[in-house]
């Protein structure tokens, strides 16, 4: 087979030239520049298109119809994007000095033209790349947050509109800051026009989506399904009478909440006009696109319908089709599941950035327990990724916390997971005696036993509570907390991504329960507006949001000055204490020991240190002999090596 693909697809590449190279209309450096990137690319784009779909009498159609998608993008590019496309090979992904943030415009600055004046704020925090959750049109009413998506060509009308949003990218990005933007790949909006249309009766776009004309053709699916928001009632399909049917209706695959129809990549159609959308998103002038839910987008019978091979082809084609517009483009994977499929989706050909939701909830299962462990052994075993990978390592995002350590990797440990995670909720959600925690269960599964965690940062590590007892030893043992998973996040592994708000310790917000759009979702309730006011109360040295900030500004400062992280892998060893996690990085001239009591108890480190190391967080040179670190204590210690000849 790939012998004849290899044959074929210089032959299909000359048949198809003539008709790309019109579309450039004259344009003969761009043409130039595409027909170079087209030489590398396509025999990927054939062989993925081939793959989904070589056995369809339209196959030949489809390839082209792709390809023309792609030449129309990169003809529209605007300069300033192709001349930093010129220049932005990837290679800052070994730089050590990136740093991510994330936030909701409405929640933020509210509208894209004020979004530079959040500029110095964000260089205070080192912050160099800005996710900004989806900015796009969505149905009025419950959105899930903005993805469930009525049109990529339009903006939510109260942020400003696609070319304020288009100004607002370039302004950040001359700022030195680039934007991450989302594309939803598994599904669209209710009322998205394809959605529309399949409700008018439309046949091509009833067949964008997964649609059933009665409940038999549902069960060879539905027993292997997982559910992911178990709180709406019933499971992954919606009947909707508004979509004609024999039946008065039909049954429309739903995987997330009944207002978000999942696409159906089985038909070319739907890859090629969702290509379209995601080059035009690239166009905007993201530096990062977020593939929001990869896991989910292909779907056979008798199949988890979660992470199939197919999956990857289909993310592997956007990959390609965005090399031929916009070559420094990357994408984020958020794939939330096992660690080993979670790791599959983070490769060149797909995306080059992975979120790390393992070492994120490891991070709040070694707290809890006051044993490193687990986190450790996932540093050590679970940290490697293709070269020109990175990991996006966060505390929290505006998503819940689930407990996605492996089964097995538990029980090598002597862990029981099911227990385990059944603790770990308690804890989180506060019910567990002695819980510092003020977090809440997300979708408690009953059936099945399950549950997620929401919470802010900074009320998941006990702030709140401490707060609410005027309790200020607890208060400070809180701040401890804080800033001991800061410094995990910022020194052990990838580059660390920041929600923002938590810098300054924002509580957990509980309006969202008089929105009746959100009130059933409460992951709003670690999406607080930003609190300016108490950002102005830190600045100037008020309350635990001030010792927060002043804490995360120096690990950050630490991090980015330390060309040890870019590029190299966490070395975990013991150091004598299970509260402690310790592990060097070693690179470019120097080697760094981290180490970190995770315990609200005092403990002694064995550290190999001597006069030779300077400790970065007090400035201090270090000492040699046992460590002792207070609760939550941490010491980031740095030597110079000379580089081996
Ligand atoms: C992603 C988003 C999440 C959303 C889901 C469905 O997981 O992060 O917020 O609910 O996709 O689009
Ligand atoms: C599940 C999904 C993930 C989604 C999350 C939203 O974990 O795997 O994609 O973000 O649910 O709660």
């Amino acid at each position: 087979m790939d012998d004849w693909i290899s044959v074929e697809a210089p032959k299909a590449l000359e048949r198809l030239r003539p008709t790309l190279r019109a579309r450039f209309g004259g344009k003969e450096r761009r043409w130039a520049e595409f027909e170079a990137r087209l030489g590398e690319a396509f025999e990927g784009i054939f062989r993925g298109m081939h793959r989904l779909y070589g056995w369809r009498y339209d196959f030949a159609w489809q390839l082209e119809a792709a390809l023309l998608a792609a030449a129309d993008a990169a003809a529209e590019r605007e300069g300033w994007l192709r001349n930093r496309d010129g220049v932005d090979d990837g290679a800052w992904l070994e730089d050590p000095s990136i740093v991510w943030a994330m936030t909701y415009v409405a929640r933020f600055t509210g509208t894209f033209d004020r979004l530079p004046e959040a500029v110095p704020h964000l260089q205070s925090l080192h912050v160099n790349h800005l996710h900004l959750m989806p900015p796009y049109d969505v149905p009025e009413g419950p959105n899930d947050g903005g993805y469930a998506v009525s049109s990529y060509r339009r903006t939510r009308p109260d942020l400003g509109t696609i070319d304020e949003l288009r100004d607002a990218i370039k302004e950040l990005d001359r700022a030195g800051i680039g934007v991450v933007l989302d594309f939803v790949a598994n599904h669209t909006a209710h009322d998205h026009p394809w959605a529309e249309a399949a409700k008018a009766g439309d046949r091509r776009h009833r067949d964008f989506y997964l649609m059933f004309e009665d409940r038999g053709e549902v069960e060879a699916y539905l027993p292997h399904l997982r559910e992911i928001f178990p709180d709406r009632g019933g499971d992954a399909f919606t009947w909707r009478s508004d979509v004609e049917g024999p039946n008065g209706g039909m049954w429309v695959w739903t995987t997330f909440y009944p207002f978000q129809w999942d696409l159906d990549y089985r038909n070319p159609d739907v890859l090629v006009a969702m290509a379209r959308e995601l080059l035009y998103v690239v166009n905007l002038g993201p530096r990062v696109v977020r593939l929001d839910a990869t896991p989910f987008v292909w779907k056979w019978p008798g199949t988890t319908c979660e992470n199939l091979a197919e999956a990857h082809v289909v993310i592997r084609l956007f990959r390609g089709l965005a090399d031929l517009v916009a070559p420094g483009v990357q994408f984020l994977s958020e794939a939330i599941v096992h660690p080993d499929d979670v790791v599959r989706f983070v490769r060149p050909d797909e995306c080059e950035l992975g979120y790390n939701p393992l070492v994120m909830s490891l991070c709040w299962e070694a707290v809890a327990t006051r044993d490193a462990s687990l986190l450790a052994d996932a540093l050590a075993t679970r940290s490697e990724l293709p070269e020109g990978c990175r990991w996006i390592t966060y505390l929290r995002s505006h998503d819940d916390i689930g407990w996605g350590f492996a089964d097995e990797d538990a029980r090598r440990l002597g862990i029981d997971p099911a227990g385990h995670r059944a603790f770990l909720n308690a804890f989180y959600a506060g019910e567990f005696p002695g819980s510092f925690a003020a977090g809440a269960r997300f979708q408690d599964n009953p059936k099945t036993g399950d549950a997620r965690i929401s919470g802010t940062l900074a009320s998941l590590a006990g702030l709140e509570r401490a707060l609410e007892e005027a309790d200020p030893v607890a208060v400070d043992l809180a701040v401890r907390r804080i800033l001991v998973l800061d410094a995990v996040m910022t020194m052990a592994v990838g580059i660390p991504l920041l929600f923002l708000g938590d810098e300054i310790g924002r509580r957990n917000d509980r309006t969202y329960l008089d929105d009746p759009g959100r009130a059933d979702d409460n992951r709003w309730m670690h999406r607080p507006p930003y609190d300016w006011d108490g950002l102005e109360a830190a600045e100037e040295g008020v309350g635990p949001g001030a010792a927060i900030l002043g804490g995360l500004r120096r690990l950050l400062a630490i991090r980015t000055a330390s060309p040890a992280v870019a590029g190299s892998l966490p070395e975990v060893e013991e150091a004598g204490d299970r509260a402690v996690l310790a592990f060097r990085r070693r690179g470019d001239g120097e080697e760094l020991l981290v180490v970190a009591n995770l315990a609200d108890r005092e403990a002694t480190a064995r550290v190999g240190v001597d006069p030779r190391w300077e400790e970065l967080v007090s400035g201090e040179p270090a000492r040699p002999g046992p460590l002792a670190l207070e609760p939550y204590g941490y010491r980031i210690f740095r030597r110079v090596v000379r580089s081996p000849v």
